[in-house]
């Protein structure tokens, strides 16, 4: 197996290892292009590099960002818009500059148009240095839900059922919650050249081990991450129960 495992006691401590790893090369590549990722995983890691920015001053002035996904249909100024999210989890509370983020547009009127502009985008700025990753239950990465092609790059996706009814709790009842999103695809996601996988929760334990040991297969997208050379897993022991 190609990827290292690191096993973290707790949520804080996954947070906490994801967080020297993103400021380490930042200090080593000042202007890195970060991957970056929404939802309940990776919040930890961005009040640590929060905290981290007021207390050390780590610079973000030079960092571009490209964050995985947006949710088709939301305006960029709803409270469950990925664009609200990570102004209001990160970008607002760092020296990064705003023009220098970047998230697909999932109001654009044209979207076959906004992935083509979106890929070409991270491809001219010289790709992902860095991708923070999480994994959904049934294996998603980004928003590439299972069947999605190894060979996909950004696209429009439905959303799985399960997606949707994991994520509801964001949203006041099942029918606000969007069908469809626009997602980096799985090629664009192992262009990285590097990735960082959080992984926490028991939740996420069956998801873990399929990852780990199951059969590479479009319809388990994350287990994809074996093909890549430089994977990074941090996981906490309630997600490694299977492992
Ligand atoms: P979560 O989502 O961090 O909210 O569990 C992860 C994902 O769906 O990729």
């Amino acid at each position: 197996m190609k990827f290292e495992i690191i096993k973290a006691d707790n949520y804080e401590e996954m947070s906490r290892i994801a967080a020297e790893k993103v400021i380490s090369k930042i200090t080593e590549k000042p202007n890195a292009i970060l991957g970056l990722a929404t939802g309940s995983t990776p919040e930890g890691l961005y009040k640590l590099l929060i905290e981290d920015h007021q207390k050390h001053y780590t610079s973000y002035r030079y960092v571009k960002t490209v964050n995985l996904d947006e949710y088709v249909g939301l305006d960029k100024d709803d409270k469950n818009s990925y664009f609200t999210f990570m102004r209001e989890k990160l970008f607002n509370h760092i020296d990064v500059d705003l023009n220098n983020t970047n998230i697909p547009d999932g109001t654009a009127a044209n979207m076959e148009e906004e992935a083509a502009r979106y890929e070409k985008y991270i491809d001219e700025i010289g790709g992902v240095d860095l991708q923070i990753l999480g994994i959904g239950h049934n294996g998603h990465i980004g928003f590439n839900e299972p069947g999605t092609s190894f060979k996909s790059t950004t696209h429009l996706i439905k959303l799985a059922e399960k997606t949707r009814e994991a994520n509801a709790r964001f949203f006041n009842s099942m029918d606000e919650v969007p069908t469809e999103a626009i997602t980096m695809g799985i090629q664009s996601i192992m262009d990285s050249k590097e990735i960082i996988l959080l992984v926490s929760g028991a939740s996420k334990a069956e998801a873990l081990k399929n990852l780990v040991y199951g059969e590479i297969t479009e319809d388990f997208p994350a287990s994809v991450l074996r093909l890549h050379n430089k994977v990074t897993i941090i996981a906490d022991q309630d997600a490694l129960q299977l492992i």
